[in-house]
């Protein structure tokens, strides 16, 4: 499953990724110093926390790899990783890693019901407009039983000044939405999930746990 195949040309923000890829990191390391810092803890510590033996887990806007080289870091060969991100550029900055690495959407995985055991998300939700059908495609390809980690930037209070200015520069360059809690909330209400978890984070994110009925 390695595929550079096209993709649906709704998928807007690609070319901005690919503009992007280069300085990625960068920036993303300001938005989580100053931002999503907290949220991003939460997140890396339940994905962590929910990690066994063998597990197949999916990282879907995978971005650089960031995530997978922690895991990957920690866990060596003990889990299975697939990286999916809708940008080449973005993908190619992974080649580092083993990994499988797959060209797709957020919004149409490329990937059967129910592939794996984890499925993980980390800034990647905000991205598609279709909310409940990004949602809908995470829990469609995690095995009953399993659990979807998300992670977002949420149109929650800034605390501080610097989170203003960096949620203006994540508006201004257009990389991303600040998604509303209750549009998330509606879109999981019409999913089939067992339990909605939301872990305490401060600042403009949240992180869910989701869990699929077995
Ligand atoms: C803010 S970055 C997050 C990257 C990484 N998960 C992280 O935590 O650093 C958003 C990622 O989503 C990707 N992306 C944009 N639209 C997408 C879509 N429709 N489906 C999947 N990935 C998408 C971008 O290419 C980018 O790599």
């Amino acid at each position: 499953m390695n595929a550079h195949a096209t993709i649906s040309s709704d998928v807007t923000l690609v070319p901005r990724y690919g503009r992007i890829a280069p300085a990625y990191d960068r920036l993303h390391a300001r938005w989580l110093r100053h931002a999503g810092g907290e949220a991003q803890s939460a997140f890396e510590g339940a994905v962590t926390a929910l990690i066994r033996p063998n597990m197949r887990i999916l990282d879907v806007g995978c971005g650089t790899g960031s995530l997978a080289r922690r895991l990957q870091r920690q866990f060596g060969d003990d889990i299975d990783l697939t990286l999916v991100d809708a940008c080449p550029q973005m993908l190619d900055r992974t080649s580092d890693i083993a990994v499988t690495r797959v060209l797709g959407s957020i919004e149409k995985l490329p990937m059967p019901d129910a592939t794996f055991d984890l499925v993980t998300c980390s800034w990647a939700l905000e991205t598609t407009t279709r909310t409940h059908r990004a949602i809908g495609e995470l829990m469609r390809v995690v095995r009953p039983g399993g659990r979807v980690c998300i992670v977002f930037c949420a149109d929650l209070p800034c605390a501080r000044v610097s989170q203003i200015v960096l949620k203006t520069a994540v508006q201004w360059r257009g990389t991303g939405r600040f998604l509303r809690l209750r549009d998330v909330e509606d879109a999981l209400s019409r999913l089939d999930i067992e339990r909605v978890r939301r872990l305490p984070c401060n600042g403009p994110a949240a992180v869910l746990v989701l869990d699929k009925p077995a």
